[in-house]
């Protein structure tokens, strides 16, 4: 105790020391004189930018309806809230131009509202204090991950025209997402994604087409069932780069499809919703910049569109295919994707038999969990992945032996072969040689007999 004691109170003294540097250096250039008299610009250049008065009133007054559990706002304090964790300010006018007051959970969240739950990570509520419109000249605010338990969105910040980028991620509002936030025609990035399905929901999206050049748009989990030309309304969006609309509850579109629009699309999530049609998989064959498909649970697309749309996507790094009662060959299934460059697949829990394109040298991650893979030999097809570092076969129909290849794997960290119907432990001998293997998962297999001491 008296040591640590000692040892903070030496770095209080260098702490003082330091300061008092400062202070001289400060007098120094004061008094050598460059610009006699102008004390606002000593302060910009010494200590930090200044700070407009009533700005810094605006943000005292949206952290006092903010929800604290102690340190968030301990940088708050003094003159210069240019400084302040969170707020950043243009150097010229010296407004406020950042607002940045996202709740950082103290554990590593995963996924949804359940998994906070069930680690009883309650936070505190907070609400929008109607200060924020005086911050007119934001370009940057984010409220995500803050729980406004159910308050309306606020309107208001439709009348922040300067932003640019605007992030409400599960922060719990509720009801209509304002279609005023169709004036904030600067916005790149548009975060809306929901906790849960039934508390955000729109009218229409007639709106969106307002914000001439967003790339950014993730309305996951809003409901978008009465925006029934949802697929019009996005297509018309040319600058769209990121789009997130996973159980959104789109309305179904019937065929023919408008001409495919989305040139500059990179990524783009559908997962969990039911009206995703075999037109639209068609459609997205045009979609050759592509890199991360998510088309997790959407109901049961045809093998036949989905290679369609493999085909022409020689960009892909991601497929996410996963919950889709796919029935058939994997082979068939992947025929035509390219063979560079495709890192992640996801096909797991649908019927899918056979064996992997061993062609698909850049894998790094698979998962074929859930299906009706019957052998081992799986192992030998994926004898040339030697970047695969998580692969996941659980509750699959595999029988046999580990063949030899199985050693090419150095790289792999995971590996699950649960569920299956392994009989031997020399499994184990084979794996030997994978040293990088940090999860390995047997569990619910027929194995019986010794260990062998490899
Ligand atoms: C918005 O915030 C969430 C949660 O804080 C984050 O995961 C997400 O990446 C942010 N969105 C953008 C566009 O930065
Ligand atoms: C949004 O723009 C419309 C005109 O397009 C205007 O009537 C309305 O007042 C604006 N709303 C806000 C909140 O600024
Ligand atoms: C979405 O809203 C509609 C009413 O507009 C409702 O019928 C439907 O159940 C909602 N969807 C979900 C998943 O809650
Ligand atoms: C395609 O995008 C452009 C904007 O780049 C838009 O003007 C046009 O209406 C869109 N076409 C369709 C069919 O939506
Ligand atoms: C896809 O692109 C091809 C060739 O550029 C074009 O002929 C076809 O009409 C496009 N399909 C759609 C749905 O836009
Ligand atoms: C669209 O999906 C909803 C459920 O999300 C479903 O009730 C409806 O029947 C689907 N429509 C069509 C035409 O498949
Ligand atoms: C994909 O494979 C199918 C079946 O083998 C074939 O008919 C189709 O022409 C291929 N498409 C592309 C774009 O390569
Ligand atoms: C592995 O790569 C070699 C050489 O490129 C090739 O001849 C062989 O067919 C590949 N094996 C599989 C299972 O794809
Ligand atoms: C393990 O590596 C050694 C040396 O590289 C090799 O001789 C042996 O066959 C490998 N064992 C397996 C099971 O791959």
């Amino acid at each position: 105790m008296a040591a640590a004691g000692s040892g903070s109170f030496q770095y209080g003294r260098l702490a003082s020391k330091r300061l008092m540097m400062l202070v001289a250096l400060l007098l120094v250039s004061c008094c050598l004189g460059h610009g006699f008299g102008d004390e606002d610009h000593v302060e910009v250049e010494g200590i930090g930018s200044s700070c407009m008065e009533s700005e810094r009133r605006a943000l005292l007054a949206i952290k006092s309806d903010m929800y604290d559990p102690g340190d968030r706002f301990s940088s708050w304090t003094g003159k210069d809230c240019c400084g302040w964790r969170g707020v950043a300010c243009d150097h010229t006018t010296g407004h406020v131009t950042k607002l940045d007051l996202r709740y950082h959970y103290t554990y590593h969240y995963t996924y949804d509202l359940w998994d906070l739950i069930y680690n009883e990570e309650r936070i505190g509520v907070s609400k929008v204090n109607p200060s924020l419109q005086e911050l007119k000249h934001l370009k940057h605010l984010d409220l995500s991950m803050n729980d406004f338990s159910g308050a309306p969105v606020p309107e208001m910040i439709a009348s922040l025209v300067h932003l640019e980028y605007l992030n409400l991620s599960k922060a719990m509002f509720d009801g209509l997402i304002p279609p005023q936030f169709g004036n904030l025609s600067n916005l790149h990035y548009l975060d809306l994604q929901a906790w849960d399905y039934d508390l955000l929901h729109v009218d229409d999206l007639d709106w969106l087409p307002r914000i001439p050049s967003l790339k950014y748009l993730d309305m996951s989990s809003v409901n978008l069932s009465r925006a029934t030309n949802w697929f019009y309304v996005i297509n018309s969006i040319s600058t769209l780069e990121v789009l997130h609309l996973k159980y959104a509850d789109l309305p179904y579109v019937s065929s023919p499809l408008p001409p495919f629009n989305l040139t500059a699309i990179a990524t783009l999530e559908l997962s969990g919703n039911s009206n995703i049609t075999s037109a639209m998989l068609r459609w997205l064959s045009n979609a050759t910049s592509l890199e991360y498909l998510l088309l997790s649970r959407c109901g049961s697309p045809t093998i036949e569109s989905v290679q369609i749309a493999l085909g022409a996507l020689s960009n892909l790094k991601g497929l996410d295919l996963s919950f889709n009662s796919l029935k058939g060959e994997i082979l068939e299934l992947l025929n035509n994707v390219s063979s560079r460059g495709l890192k992640q697949l996801d096909l797991s829990w649908n019927h899918l038999t056979g064996d992997v394109p061993g062609s698909l040298r850049d894998l790094e991650y698979l998962d074929l969990s859930g299906n009706s893979i019957v052998t081992l030999h799986i192992l030998a097809s994926l004898g040339n992945l030697t970047n695969l570092q998580h692969l996941d076969l659980q509750n699959n129909l595999i029988s046999g032996e580990i063949p030899p290849t199985v050693g090419n794997f150095v790289q792999l960290k995971y590996l699950d072969l649960s569920g299956n119907s392994i009989v031997t432990l020399h499994i184990l001998a084979s794996l030997g040689n994978l040293t990088n293997l940090q999860h390995l998962d047997l569990q619910n297999n027929l194995i019986s007999g010794e260990i062998p001491l490899t």
